[in-house]
């Protein structure tokens, strides 16, 4: 069956160009989505460079397995989250790689299916897991939180500035059995937001945005992506980050940034002792942007950034490995 799935992949010549991809050499996509950057890389790559495809969302996989049937021979696929990356290739002996990319966040497709329950303007149940196979979705993680947590949630995650009081209303909707689907939680937030200034934006995008980062843990995953991240790269191996929320981006920013400029020493003295070495080169110090033009033609890549990092520390595990 082939499934409907659109999206329009964010910054991809960027993207694929930061990679730097060569024939002979292994990629990692850790979120495949509608291969648009998987295809991308693949014919940058060409003719024996290999691509390693990952998503947590099986429909997803499903999407890329068919756009990617071209390529057959040098792609392999993985249903899984990007944070095993490093224990899933070191397993199938498929470590290190030259370069990895993140796309981060959901697809235009997770969005435009009802049934994900990822979607104000659909309705759909309260859902909003990438794997339904895993973690609790969306109406089961509100109920297991306190009116407080939940507030917590939708302030940190989606920046919502009235959240004590949209978290009162859907805890109360919640007991009452009166929430139990996306457009009456959209319908609920409405209700209860005051307007401040011109609306550009659904009342309800903040909550949804928070409920979807917190059901599927999308910092969490991400940290412990960078954590292993440097243990996927071979030496001169790239690293490329797209992410679309300011949290995500903070992580990336942070982590590079130490990975580059990791010497603990005091500024006041003239020569490093703590012995701490750059594990990376930053391809470009700010993050990368799209542009007008693409905004334009995508109003979702307008809060896109791309870091891009390249190792530079020679591993003897990694120098062994190879
Ligand atoms: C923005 S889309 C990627 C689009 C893709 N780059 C393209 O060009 O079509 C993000 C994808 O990442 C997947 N995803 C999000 N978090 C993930 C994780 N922790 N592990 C694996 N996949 C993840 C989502 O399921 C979704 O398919």
């Amino acid at each position: 069956m082939i499934v409907q799935f659109d999206h329009t992949s964010v910054l991809l010549s960027e993207a694929v160009e930061a990679l730097a991809p060569q024939t002979g050499r292994r990629y990692l996509d850790g979120t495949v989505g509608g291969a648009g950057h998987a295809c991308a890389l693949l014919e940058a790559c060409a003719p024996d460079g290999t691509l390693i495809c990952l998503d947590r969302d099986a429909e997803a996989l499903a999407v890329a397995r068919q756009r990617l049937v071209h390529f057959a021979d040098r792609v392999q696929f993985f249903h899984d989250s990007f944070d095993q990356a490093e224990a899933l290739l070191a397993e199938a002996g498929l470590l290190p790689v030259d370069g990895a990319l993140l796309d981060l966040g959901v697809s235009s497709h997770q969005l435009d299916v009802a049934a994900r329950g990822f979607s104000f303007s659909k309705d759909g149940p309260l859902d909003m897991r990438m794997d339904p196979s895993r973690s609790l979705p969306a109406d089961a993680l509100i109920d297991s939180l306190s009116e407080n947590e939940l507030s917590k949630i939708l302030r940190s995650y989606g920046e919502e500035r009235q959240s004590g009081r949209i978290a009162r209303s859907i805890k109360q909707a919640r007991s009452s059995g009166q929430l139990n689907s996306t457009a009456e939680l959209a319908a609920l937030v409405e209700q209860v937001v005051r307007p401040r200034g011109p609306q550009r934006i659904h009342p309800a995008t903040r909550t949804f945005q928070a409920l979807r980062i917190a059901v599927n843990d999308e910092l969490g995953a991400l940290t412990r992506f960078l954590d292993r991240a440097l243990g996927l790269l071979a030496p001169a191996g790239r690293l490329a980050i797209i992410s679309f929320h300011s949290l995500e981006d903070r992580i990336v920013k942070q982590t590079f940034a130490k990975w580059a400029n990791p010497c603990r020493c005091p500024p006041t003295i003239p020569q490093c002792a703590c012995g701490e070495k750059p594990r990376i080169r930053l391809i470009s110090k700010k993050a990368l942007r799209p542009t007008e033009a693409e905004c334009m033609a995508n109003p979702r890549a307008r809060s896109a950034r791309l870091r891009v990092a390249e190792r530079i520390e020679i591993d003897e595990d990694l120098a062994v490995r190879r």
